[in-house]
């Protein structure tokens, strides 16, 4: 995995129209830059991926979702091979909205490992509901992942992002501390420690998502010490995207 931060925009059901998404990925294509210091990726919807792709300059693409099933008759879904065929190389899986549409863990679990061989990087979502005082949410956390990482192997871990998003802060007014971000981190990384066995630097990006915006990105990034963003409002602004990702490449 590449060592910059990594600053992801999950667009979710938006634009709402083909021309406003060909203006903002137009938009990012003139402006961004690849660099190694912040690697920008954008998660649009199916429907605007070929032409993100066609467009695709100072950006990576990733998927907001993909079938479970590998192929067969399946109304609807997309398969990891079709998402591969036409240059997408970065999955979401587990956000908090595709949980609560019923996603559970083990559906979660088989898609990181549908990824994982198939070569795609997941970005596996975990987060809390609520932040209770007895610390309960710690436990759901680590459930969370040791339940999504299932069945991967030891060498397969470097190959995935973590993306640690409380659902409180989604799409609310204010971020999470960076102070309490930093402290997420780490307390990640420890279980990627004990769960793998891994001896000295953990490499698994660990980023942060929820009310991420240019005002607080640069305190997440430093303070709070996160190897990246996972943003949704903020990136459907292209002012706002690459301010983000100007801050990240000038930390
Ligand atoms: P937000 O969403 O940045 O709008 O809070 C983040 C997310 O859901 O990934």
């Amino acid at each position: 995995m590449k060592s910059g931060k990594i600053i992801v925009g999950n667009w979710k059901m938006d634009p709402q129209s083909k021309s406003d998404a060909q203006e903002l990925i137009a938009t990012l294509g003139s402006k961004l830059t690849k660099s190694k210091k912040a690697q920008a990726i954008i998660c649009p919807p199916y429907i605007h991926l070929p032409y993100a792709i066609a467009m695709k300059n100072g950006f990576d693409i990733g998927a907001q979702n993909v079938s479970v099933e590998a192929k067969g008759s399946f109304t609807g879904e997309i398969s990891v091979g079709m998402l591969i065929s036409y240059g997408v190389k970065y999955i979401i899986i587990g956000h908090s909205e595709r949980r609560a549409m019923g996603e559970s863990d083990e559906l979660i679990n088989k898609k990181v490992l549908l990824a994982l061989k198939s070569g795609l990087t997941p970005i596996i979502c975990v987060g809390e509901k609520v932040r209770d005082h007895d610390g309960s949410y710690l436990a759901q956390i680590k459930s969370q992942i040791e339940s999504a990482l299932k069945g991967v192997k030891k060498t397969e871990i470097q190959k995935v992002i973590i993306a640690y998003e409380p659902i409180w802060a989604i799409g609310s007014d204010s971020a999470m501390a960076p102070r309490d971000i930093h402290e997420m981190t780490i307390y990640i990384k420890k279980i990627l420690v004990d769960l793998f066995k891994i001896k000295g630097k953990v490499s698994v990006p660990i980023l942060y998502g929820g009310a991420v915006d240019p005002l607080n990105a640069q305190s997440i990034l430093s303070e709070g010490e996160a190897d990246g963003l996972l943003i949704g409002r903020a990136s459907l602004d292209a002012r706002n995207f690459i301010e983000i990702i100007n801050i990240a490449q000038n930390l």
